[in-house]
């Protein structure tokens, strides 16, 4: 069943001389979860945060941490996120030889798992693992960067996997990230998507905008 719509700000669009600061800010402004974008310069061209960022964050917000590795290999990375505050994990299938394993680690740690979908990527080529995941993220985007432009291309995925969870009576969340505005989110949401990760629209603005951009995104109204 799609869940009420839920905002993860990814802290990748927040000012990292300040990254606490900023953690506390979105969190008071509503954020559901914090979207922490792992990036290794090897998976994807970019290099963001590693395991001591959000073991130094972690006592900024009591929210899930939605950590999202593009990390590859992940396998080695796992334990340390783990231990450092990730309440979930999500990895991309890409990301290593056998992600059944990858999951079931994620798993032993007591963590919930998240599997990501490159644009790419479809969805046949995961459908063995959707008894054992808590969360399923469809990019949006090509992974590596935040402000790309949001490719609708992947709205099909989304009703896709909509069904299917519907269908499965499992709760999944069913997770949209790239390119997310409030001319985008309410397509995401019409399709299925009960998770929204937002980076730069979050942000923009500065901290006294943060709370009106998140009720933008989740659909509601404002006098502005
Ligand atoms: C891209 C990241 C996204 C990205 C979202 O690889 O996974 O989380 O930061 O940024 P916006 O919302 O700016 O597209
Ligand atoms: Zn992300």
């Amino acid at each position: 069943m799609q869940q009420a719509t839920r905002i993860a700000p990814s802290i990748l669009s927040a000012d990292f001389a300040k990254l606490g600061a900023e953690v506390e800010a979105i969190d008071k402004a509503g954020a559901d979860y914090i979207h922490i974008d792992v990036m290794d310069g090897h998976f994807v061209p970019n290099i963001t945060i590693g395991p001591d960022v959000v073991k130094a964050l972690r006592p900024h917000s009591k929210k899930p941490f939605d950590v999202h590795l593009m990390v590859s290999p992940v396998d080695p990375y796992i334990e340390a996120f783990a231990e450092a505050g990730a309440d979930i994990l999500t990895v991309h299938p890409e990301a290593g030889a056998h992600t059944h394993r990858t999951i079931q680690l994620i798993k032993s740690l007591g963590r919930k798992a998240g599997l990501a979908l490159n644009p790419a990527t479809p969805v046949a080529a995961v459908e063995h693992l959707f008894d054992d995941i808590d969360l399923i993220l469809v990019m949006s985007v090509n992974p590596g960067f935040g402000g790309q432009k949001f490719i609708s291309s992947q709205l099909d995925k989304i009703r896709d996997l909509r069904a299917r969870i519907d269908a499965s009576g499992r709760t999944v969340d069913l997770e949209v990230d790239g390119g997310i505005n409030n001319e985008t989110a309410p397509r995401a949401i019409e399709a299925g998507a009960d998770l929204l990760v937002a980076g730069t629209a979050t942000f923009a603005g500065g901290p006294d905008a943060y709370a009106v951009n998140i009720l933008r995104l989740r659909g509601g109204s404002t006098q502005q």
